[in-house]
Protein backbone atom coordinates (compact mmCIF):
# COMPACT_ATOMS: atom_id res chain seq x y z
CA UNK A 1 0.00 0.00 0.00
CA UNK A 2 1.18 3.23 -0.50
CA UNK A 3 -0.15 4.47 2.47
CA UNK A 4 2.10 4.60 6.27
CA UNK A 5 -0.61 5.61 8.65
CA UNK A 6 -3.72 3.92 7.47
CA UNK A 7 -4.38 0.16 6.98
CA UNK A 8 -7.54 -0.05 4.16
CA UNK A 9 -9.55 -3.16 4.38
CA UNK A 10 -13.18 -4.26 2.44
CA UNK A 11 -15.89 -6.13 4.35
CA UNK A 12 -18.70 -6.92 1.55
CA UNK A 13 -19.48 -3.46 1.29
CA UNK A 14 -18.12 -1.26 3.99
CA UNK A 15 -14.89 -0.14 3.42
CA UNK A 16 -12.74 -0.03 6.59
CA UNK A 17 -9.93 2.70 7.62
CA UNK A 18 -7.75 1.80 10.40
CA UNK A 19 -5.48 4.25 12.03
CA UNK A 20 -1.86 2.95 11.69
CA UNK A 21 0.27 4.99 13.72
CA UNK A 22 0.84 2.52 16.99
CA UNK A 23 3.99 4.31 18.60
CA UNK A 24 2.47 8.17 18.88
CA UNK A 25 -1.16 6.19 19.63
CA UNK A 26 -2.31 7.44 16.39
CA UNK A 27 -1.81 11.15 16.76
CA UNK A 28 -3.51 12.49 13.57
CA UNK A 29 -0.33 14.13 12.06
CA UNK A 30 -0.88 16.46 8.90
CA UNK A 31 0.95 13.11 6.28
CA UNK A 32 -1.85 11.01 8.79
CA UNK A 33 -4.62 13.47 7.64
CA UNK A 34 -3.75 13.53 4.49
CA UNK A 35 -3.83 9.77 3.60
CA UNK A 36 -7.28 9.21 5.62
CA UNK A 37 -8.46 12.21 3.26
CA UNK A 38 -7.35 10.28 0.21
CA UNK A 39 -9.05 6.87 1.64
CA UNK A 40 -11.94 8.47 2.55
CA UNK A 41 -12.41 10.03 -1.11
CA UNK A 42 -11.39 6.58 -2.83
CA UNK A 43 -14.31 4.86 -0.66
CA UNK A 44 -16.93 7.62 -1.16
CA UNK A 45 -16.01 7.21 -4.99
CA UNK A 46 -15.88 3.34 -4.82
CA UNK A 47 -19.84 2.33 -6.21
CA UNK A 48 -19.09 -0.72 -3.91
CA UNK A 49 -18.44 0.86 -0.99
CA UNK A 50 -21.82 1.18 0.75
CA UNK A 51 -20.30 2.60 4.18
CA UNK A 52 -17.46 3.17 6.14
CA UNK A 53 -15.78 2.23 9.64
CA UNK A 54 -13.01 3.82 11.10
CA UNK A 55 -10.85 2.70 14.09
CA UNK A 56 -7.81 2.49 15.77
CA UNK A 57 -6.16 0.60 17.84
CA UNK A 58 -7.33 -1.22 21.62
CA UNK A 59 -5.18 0.93 23.46
CA UNK A 60 -5.77 4.24 21.25
CA UNK A 61 -8.20 5.17 18.82
CA UNK A 62 -6.32 8.54 18.35
CA UNK A 63 -4.54 10.67 21.52
CA UNK A 64 -5.47 13.86 19.42
CA UNK A 65 -3.37 16.29 16.87
CA UNK A 66 0.36 15.64 16.80
CA UNK A 67 1.99 17.67 19.72
CA UNK A 68 5.35 16.92 18.59
CA UNK A 69 4.15 18.53 15.09
CA UNK A 70 2.57 21.64 16.81
CA UNK A 71 4.95 22.24 19.65
CA UNK A 72 7.27 24.93 17.60
CA UNK A 73 4.77 26.61 15.21
CA UNK A 74 3.54 30.35 15.10
CA UNK A 75 0.47 31.95 14.74
CA UNK A 76 1.46 32.94 11.27
CA UNK A 77 2.53 29.62 10.17
CA UNK A 78 -0.94 28.02 11.15
CA UNK A 79 -2.76 31.11 9.67
CA UNK A 80 -1.10 31.46 6.71
CA UNK A 81 -1.08 28.15 5.98
CA UNK A 82 -4.62 26.91 6.74
CA UNK A 83 -3.23 24.30 9.36
CA UNK A 84 -5.95 21.70 10.07
CA UNK A 85 -8.02 22.72 7.18
CA UNK A 86 -7.52 18.97 6.14
CA UNK A 87 -9.73 18.09 8.96
CA UNK A 88 -12.65 19.62 7.46
CA UNK A 89 -12.93 16.83 4.21
CA UNK A 90 -15.05 14.38 6.13
CA UNK A 91 -17.52 16.67 6.61
CA UNK A 92 -17.86 16.38 3.06
CA UNK A 93 -18.10 12.79 2.52
CA UNK A 94 -21.43 11.44 1.72
CA UNK A 95 -21.41 8.29 2.56
CA UNK A 96 -21.94 6.94 6.65
CA UNK A 97 -18.87 6.89 8.74
CA UNK A 98 -18.86 4.72 11.54
CA UNK A 99 -16.22 5.62 14.52
CA UNK A 100 -15.63 1.88 16.43
CA UNK A 101 -13.40 3.57 19.76
CA UNK A 102 -11.26 1.72 21.57
CA UNK A 103 -9.27 3.50 24.13
CA UNK A 104 -8.28 7.07 24.21
CA UNK A 105 -10.44 9.07 22.10
CA UNK A 106 -9.25 12.71 22.76
CA UNK A 107 -8.66 16.04 21.79
CA UNK A 108 -8.66 15.87 17.70
CA UNK A 109 -9.09 12.01 18.44
CA UNK A 110 -12.53 12.60 19.73
CA UNK A 111 -13.18 15.26 17.24
CA UNK A 112 -12.53 12.78 14.85
CA UNK A 113 -14.68 10.21 16.51
CA UNK A 114 -17.71 13.16 16.97
CA UNK A 115 -16.87 14.22 12.61
CA UNK A 116 -17.89 10.82 12.09
CA UNK A 117 -22.21 9.59 11.81
CA UNK A 118 -22.16 7.29 14.29
CA UNK A 119 -20.15 6.19 17.04
CA UNK A 120 -19.73 2.72 18.81
CA UNK A 121 -17.22 2.62 22.33
CA UNK A 122 -15.67 -0.34 23.74
CA UNK A 123 -16.03 -0.49 27.05
CA UNK A 124 -12.48 0.64 28.02
CA UNK A 125 -13.03 3.93 25.68
CA UNK A 126 -11.96 7.47 27.38
CA UNK A 127 -13.20 10.30 25.78
CA UNK A 128 -12.07 14.02 26.67
CA UNK A 129 -10.92 17.40 25.26
CA UNK A 130 -7.74 17.97 27.22
CA UNK A 131 -6.57 20.90 25.34
CA UNK A 132 -6.87 23.11 28.06
CA UNK A 133 -4.06 21.69 29.61
CA UNK A 134 -2.05 22.32 26.25
CA UNK A 135 -2.56 26.25 26.79
CA UNK A 136 -5.33 25.94 23.99
CA UNK A 137 -8.82 25.16 23.30
CA UNK A 138 -10.11 22.18 20.97
CA UNK A 139 -9.89 23.48 16.96
CA UNK A 140 -11.39 20.60 15.02
CA UNK A 141 -15.48 21.36 15.77
CA UNK A 142 -14.79 19.63 19.78
CA UNK A 143 -16.54 23.01 21.28
CA UNK A 144 -19.45 23.24 18.66
CA UNK A 145 -20.23 19.19 18.29
CA UNK A 146 -20.05 18.00 22.19
CA UNK A 147 -22.28 21.13 23.00
CA UNK A 148 -24.54 20.14 20.56
CA UNK A 149 -24.65 16.48 21.82
CA UNK A 150 -24.51 16.46 25.24
CA UNK A 151 -25.49 19.94 26.18
CA UNK A 152 -23.85 23.10 27.53
CA UNK A 153 -23.36 22.34 31.24
CA UNK A 154 -21.87 18.94 30.74
CA UNK A 155 -19.60 20.44 27.21
CA UNK A 156 -18.41 23.27 29.50
CA UNK A 157 -17.46 21.10 32.45
CA UNK A 158 -15.64 18.60 30.01
CA UNK A 159 -13.60 21.73 28.20
CA UNK A 160 -12.88 23.81 30.80
CA UNK A 161 -11.36 21.11 33.46
CA UNK A 162 -9.77 19.03 30.35
CA UNK A 163 -11.03 15.97 32.50
CA UNK A 164 -11.75 12.66 30.44
CA UNK A 165 -15.47 11.13 30.45
CA UNK A 166 -16.02 6.98 29.91
CA UNK A 167 -17.59 4.94 27.69
CA UNK A 168 -20.27 4.92 29.71
CA UNK A 169 -20.74 8.60 30.14
CA UNK A 170 -20.66 9.20 26.50
CA UNK A 171 -23.30 6.32 26.25
CA UNK A 172 -25.96 7.82 28.90
CA UNK A 173 -25.17 11.47 27.21
CA UNK A 174 -26.17 10.45 23.51
CA UNK A 175 -22.80 10.81 22.47
CA UNK A 176 -22.12 7.26 21.61
CA UNK A 177 -24.56 5.10 20.36
CA UNK A 178 -23.89 1.51 21.83
CA UNK A 179 -21.25 0.69 24.08
CA UNK A 180 -19.74 -2.86 23.14
CA UNK A 181 -17.02 -5.78 24.71
CA UNK A 182 -13.93 -4.49 23.50
CA UNK A 183 -13.32 -7.55 21.13
CA UNK A 184 -16.96 -6.70 19.53
CA UNK A 185 -16.53 -2.98 18.67
CA UNK A 186 -15.09 -3.56 15.58
CA UNK A 187 -17.09 -6.49 14.24
CA UNK A 188 -20.74 -4.71 14.98
CA UNK A 189 -19.58 -1.32 13.50
CA UNK A 190 -18.92 -3.52 10.19
CA UNK A 191 -22.14 -5.33 11.01
CA UNK A 192 -24.17 -2.14 11.07
CA UNK A 193 -22.04 -1.00 8.34
CA UNK A 194 -22.98 -3.88 6.05
CA UNK A 195 -26.45 -3.26 7.19
CA UNK A 196 -26.56 -0.12 6.52
CA UNK A 197 -24.88 -0.91 2.55
CA UNK A 198 -27.67 -3.26 1.80
CA UNK A 199 -29.82 -0.23 1.04
CA UNK A 200 -30.29 1.63 -2.60
CA UNK A 201 -27.67 4.17 -2.10
CA UNK A 202 -29.16 7.25 -3.01
CA UNK A 203 -31.67 7.28 -0.06
CA UNK A 204 -29.08 6.61 2.34
CA UNK A 205 -26.88 9.27 0.99
CA UNK A 206 -30.29 11.32 1.56
CA UNK A 207 -30.60 10.24 4.71
CA UNK A 208 -27.22 11.34 6.31
CA UNK A 209 -27.59 14.71 4.70
CA UNK A 210 -31.36 15.27 5.72
CA UNK A 211 -30.06 14.28 9.21
CA UNK A 212 -26.91 16.36 9.17
CA UNK A 213 -29.37 19.85 8.29
CA UNK A 214 -30.80 19.17 11.70
CA UNK A 215 -27.70 20.45 13.07
CA UNK A 216 -27.35 23.29 10.45
CA UNK A 217 -30.97 24.88 9.74
CA UNK A 218 -34.55 25.51 12.33
CA UNK A 219 -37.09 23.42 12.15
CA UNK A 220 -39.15 24.58 9.56
CA UNK A 221 -36.23 24.71 7.12
CA UNK A 222 -35.34 21.21 8.14
CA UNK A 223 -38.16 19.86 7.48
CA UNK A 224 -38.87 21.55 4.17
CA UNK A 225 -35.46 20.21 3.54
CA UNK A 226 -36.53 16.73 4.35
CA UNK A 227 -39.86 16.80 2.51
CA UNK A 228 -37.70 18.04 -1.03
CA UNK A 229 -35.22 15.63 -0.45
CA UNK A 230 -38.17 12.93 -0.22
CA UNK A 231 -40.12 13.76 -3.04
CA UNK A 232 -36.29 13.64 -5.11
CA UNK A 233 -36.33 9.75 -3.72
CA UNK A 234 -39.67 9.30 -5.98
CA UNK A 235 -37.91 10.09 -9.23
CA UNK A 236 -35.40 6.77 -8.71
CA UNK A 237 -36.10 3.33 -9.77
CA UNK A 238 -35.41 2.13 -6.18
CA UNK A 239 -38.45 3.77 -4.81
CA UNK A 240 -40.59 2.15 -7.03
CA UNK A 241 -38.73 -1.56 -6.32
CA UNK A 242 -38.69 -0.82 -2.58
CA UNK A 243 -42.68 -0.63 -2.23
CA UNK A 244 -43.37 -3.29 -5.04
CA UNK A 245 -41.00 -5.54 -2.83
CA UNK A 246 -43.05 -5.02 0.34
CA UNK A 247 -46.23 -5.65 -1.39
CA UNK A 248 -44.87 -8.57 -2.71
CA UNK A 249 -43.75 -9.88 0.25
CA UNK A 250 -40.15 -10.41 -1.56
CA UNK A 251 -36.57 -9.02 -0.66
CA UNK A 252 -35.92 -5.70 -2.59
CA UNK A 253 -33.09 -5.73 -5.56
CA UNK A 254 -31.89 -2.23 -5.51
CA UNK A 255 -29.83 -0.86 -8.47
CA UNK A 256 -28.88 2.65 -6.79
CA UNK A 257 -30.34 4.32 -9.16
C1 LIG B 1 2.02 13.35 19.81
C2 LIG B 1 1.61 11.69 21.31
C3 LIG B 1 0.30 12.17 21.52
C4 LIG B 1 -0.12 13.31 20.78
C5 LIG B 1 0.59 10.45 22.77
N1 LIG B 1 1.73 10.61 22.10
N2 LIG B 1 -0.30 11.37 22.44
N3 LIG B 1 2.45 12.28 20.46
N4 LIG B 1 0.78 13.87 19.94
N5 LIG B 1 -1.34 13.83 20.89
C6 LIG B 1 2.95 9.82 22.20
C7 LIG B 1 3.70 10.09 23.47
O1 LIG B 1 4.48 11.24 23.34
C8 LIG B 1 4.55 8.86 23.59
O2 LIG B 1 5.62 8.97 22.70
C9 LIG B 1 3.61 7.77 23.04
O3 LIG B 1 2.64 8.44 22.26
C10 LIG B 1 2.91 6.99 24.11
O4 LIG B 1 2.26 7.91 24.98
P1 LIG B 1 2.44 7.90 26.57
O5 LIG B 1 2.07 9.25 27.04
O6 LIG B 1 3.74 7.36 26.95
O7 LIG B 1 1.31 6.84 26.97
P2 LIG B 1 0.45 6.78 28.32
O8 LIG B 1 1.32 7.09 29.52
O9 LIG B 1 -0.28 5.49 28.28
O10 LIG B 1 -0.59 7.98 28.22
C11 LIG B 1 -1.57 7.97 27.19
C12 LIG B 1 -2.23 9.37 27.08
C13 LIG B 1 -1.12 10.44 26.90
C14 LIG B 1 -3.04 9.66 28.36
C15 LIG B 1 -3.17 9.33 25.89
O11 LIG B 1 -0.28 10.03 25.83
C16 LIG B 1 -1.64 11.77 26.58
O12 LIG B 1 -2.10 12.49 27.46
N6 LIG B 1 -1.53 12.18 25.31
C17 LIG B 1 -1.87 13.53 24.89
C18 LIG B 1 -3.36 13.67 24.84
C19 LIG B 1 -3.71 15.07 24.38
O13 LIG B 1 -3.36 16.09 25.04
N7 LIG B 1 -4.42 15.18 23.26
C20 LIG B 1 -4.81 16.45 22.73
C21 LIG B 1 -3.78 16.90 21.76
S1 LIG B 1 -4.12 18.50 21.23
P3 LIG B 1 7.14 8.66 23.15
O14 LIG B 1 7.94 9.11 21.98
O15 LIG B 1 7.37 9.43 24.41
O16 LIG B 1 7.12 7.18 23.36
C22 LIG B 1 -5.29 18.31 20.08
C23 LIG B 1 -5.69 19.59 19.48
C24 LIG B 1 -6.83 19.37 18.59
O17 LIG B 1 -5.73 17.28 19.76
C25 LIG B 1 -7.02 20.56 17.77
C26 LIG B 1 -7.75 20.23 16.52
C27 LIG B 1 -7.28 19.04 15.87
Amino acid sequence: SKHKYVLIESHDKVGLITLNRPKALNALSTDLFHELNDVLEKFDNDPNVGAIVITGSERAFAAGADIKEMVDKTFAQVYKKNFLGDWGKINGIKKPIIAAVNGFALGGGCELAMSCDIIYAGENAKFGQPEIKLGVIPGAGGTQRLTRAIGKSKAMEIILSGRNFTAQEAEKWGLVSKVLPVDKVLEEAIKLGQEIASFSQPSIQAAKESVNQAYELSLNEGNHFERRLFYGLFSLRDKKEGMEAFLEKRDAKWTNE
